[in-house]
């Protein structure tokens, strides 16, 4: 039997999904770890061994030499993509017959990449992102299965699941997060793909082969993009130094704010998250102040605690019906 977990994020990105994902890849019992949505726009951060990588399309699986795949819901820088296959084999990291991208997958192009280039209105990571996906559903795209070099990387995901390993255990690995997604984000500040479990199953899974979803947030928030996010008080100022809140991908610095529970709430309910993990707790503890907004944002909807202990059983009761887990290391939960 086809069992598939699935991980989400619950904000903007940045959740630190990464770390979730290395963690279960670690401890579970997954053959398979598919990356669903998204392109080199991504970027995860994780510490194996105690060496930190930054991975923009490869699936962590490759970590634990499990079958990665790059599912067809991605798109595809090819030099990134073989720039990254270098970086993790000059580490030490085998990666022979462990790395696949879906042949229904579809590729950047030049006039993709030069059209994202300059963009400034929603300020996006300038990957050609958003192009790709236009030409996708423009129906002029490309997909990977023309590209004579990526012939030894192709996979059929309908062949790889439903015929060679019908009882595999998959780990879906997204990218970005609940308020980026094309359909439930503050669109236009989107991205152009699919950030939700239905953005996973997407990829080639049915919906009752469905598991477990993680949904991964931050004890604050951030984002980065052109809209003002930010309020105008020094505190979001000191949490951008405390958390080292800069782009994974672009190096840009990430606009801050407190929790939002209310927006978490509706990341859980539609994405049907089972297990909720906040991350970065050591951050707000650096400044001790333990802020969460419940309801439309404003003052009379911020719930400040007079500590850790507090936040987390308010947080706790809030999402009672689910498992929740408060994350205080880089490298583990
Ligand atoms: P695009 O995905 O490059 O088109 O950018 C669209 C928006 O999503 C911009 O606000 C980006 O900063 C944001 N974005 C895209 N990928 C990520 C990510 O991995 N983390 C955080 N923000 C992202
Ligand atoms: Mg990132």
């Amino acid at each position: 039997m086809l069992r598939v977990d699935v991980i989400v994020g619950a904000q903007y990105g940045d959740e630190g999904k990464g770390k979730v994902t290395h963690h279960l890849l670690r401890e579970g019992d997954y053959t398979h770890c598919v990356r669903y949505n998204g392109g080199c726009n991504a970027g995860h951060t994780i510490y194996h061994q105690g060496e930190k990588f930054v991975t923009h399309h490869i699936p962590a699986g490759v970590f634990f030499g499990k079958r990665c795949i790059i599912g067809p819901g991605c798109v595809v820088d090819i030099h990134k993509f073989f720039t990254e296959l270098q970086m993790l084999n000059a580490a030490g990291i085998n990666t022979d017959g462990k790395v696949y991208i879906a042949k229904n997958a579809h590729i950047i192009q030049e006039d993709h990449f030069e059209q994202d280039s300059t963009e400034t209105r929603i300020g996006t990571t300038r990957t050609g992102n958003g192009p790709c996906y236009a030409a996708k559903y423009g129906r002029n795209g490309a997909q990977a299965k023309d590209f004579a070099i990526l012939q030894p990387f192709l996979i059929d995901m309908y062949e790889e699941f439903f015929y060679r390993s019908p009882n595999a255990t998959v780990l879906c690995e997204g990218a970005q997060g609940f308020g980026l997604d094309i359909d439930w984000g503050d669109y236009p500040y989107v991205t152009s793909s699919h950030c939700t479990t239905a953005g996973a199953l997407l990829n080639g899974f049915p919906p009752r082969s469905l598991r477990h979803v993680y949904g991964v947030a931050k004890a604050y928030e951030t984002y980065v993009g052109a809209k003002d996010f930010q309020p105008e008080d020094e505190i979001f100022e000191a949490l951008q130094v405390a958390g080292d809140e800069f782009g994974a991908t672009t190096g840009r610095k990430r606009q801050c704010n407190w929790l939002d529970l209310s927006k978490i709430h509706q990341a859980v309910n539609l994405n049907g998250v089972t297990h909720l993990v906040i991350n970065k707790m050591d951050i707000l503890e650096k400044l001790d102040k333990w802020v969460v907004y419940v309801g439309a944002k404003g003052d009379n909807a911020i719930f400040t605690f007079p500590n850790r202990t507090q936040f987390c059983d308010y947080i706790s009761h809030y999402f009672q019906d689910i498992y929740v887990t408060f994350s205080d290391s880089p490298e583990k939960i």
